[in-house]
């Protein structure tokens, strides 16, 4: 699950980065968009908001291959929308039910959560093995990072990884909104899984729905942080 305690701090963004990377490197790839009534992720990878969404397919209205949208460009990748209704609330066993069946079908499921303590996050939570917290390099998000991290440790052998996004290192140095990224990941409760900078580029290029390009170093990131996802050692390499 991506989670995050606040929103706009990339969790979208960063699944459908990640995602890609995934996809890039040989993986049968699920995208799963929860947050109900303000999706974005159609937008993000240039799909069709059409009559089936997640909500359809957990009341058993809707078959996987109507609900889960290929990736047009982009094979190996593909995304179960939010429900459209922004009054849908989750029931955890049948989500986490869906989720088992579908990770036979599936290398890798990104499961984007809402920002905080809601049916999804409860539902994401019981479903999970693995949590990719995602927090702006400043002490509010890192904070509310923690509160998140903290609930999830409620759930042994859940594995939780901090995401750094839209580091600005010349501003970062200049103004120092933290010591540095140790205090980052000791604020927030988890080891790095990777930092991911600013770049001008991406809000542009989501929106339009292609991928960054491959000169990206918010790309390259996200490479990185889909190798060390499957197991790979490779250098931060802000
Ligand atoms: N690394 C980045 N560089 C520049 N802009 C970013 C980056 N990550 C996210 N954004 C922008 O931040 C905004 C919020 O991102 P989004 O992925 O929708 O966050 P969330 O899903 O957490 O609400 C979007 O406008 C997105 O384009
Ligand atoms: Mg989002």
């Amino acid at each position: 699950m991506v989670a995050s305690g606040k929103g706009g701090v990339g969790k979208s963004s960063l699944t459908v980065c990640i995602g890609r990377e995934l996809a890039r490197l040989g993986q049968k790839v699920l995208l799963v968009e929860m947050e109900p009534g303000l999706g974005t992720l159609d937008l993000m990878l240039g799909l069709s908001r059409g009559v089936c969404d997640l909500s359809d397919l957990l009341s058993g209205g809707a078959a996987l291959q109507d609900a889960a949208l290929p990736v047009e460009g982009q094979s190996g990748l593909q995304a179960i929308l939010a429900p459209i209704d922004g009054q849908f609330s989750y029931e955890e066993e049948a989500f986490a039910r869906l989720m088992k069946e579908l990770s036979g079908q599936f290398d890798q499921i990104l499961i984007e959560t809402p920002p905080g303590f809601g049916s999804a996050f409860s539902a994401a939570m019981k479903a999970a093995d693995g949590t990719i917290l995602v927090s702006t390099p400043d002490r509010p998000c890192l904070r509310d990072v923690r509160a998140v991290s903290d609930r999830l440790d409620q759930k042994p052998g859940l594995t939780q990884r901090l995401v750094i996004n839209r580091l600005e290192v010349k501003s970062f140095l200049r103004r120092r909104p933290l010591m540095d990224l140790d205090e980052a990941i000791d604020t927030a409760g988890a080891r790095l899984l990777g930092v991911v900078l600013q770049d001008e580029d991406l809000p542009y290029r989501l929106s339009d729905g292609v991928a960054l390009l491959p000169s990206s170093r918010a790309r390259q990131a996200c490479r990185r942080i889909a190798q060390r996802l499957l197991g790979q050692q490779v250098p931060l390499d802000i």
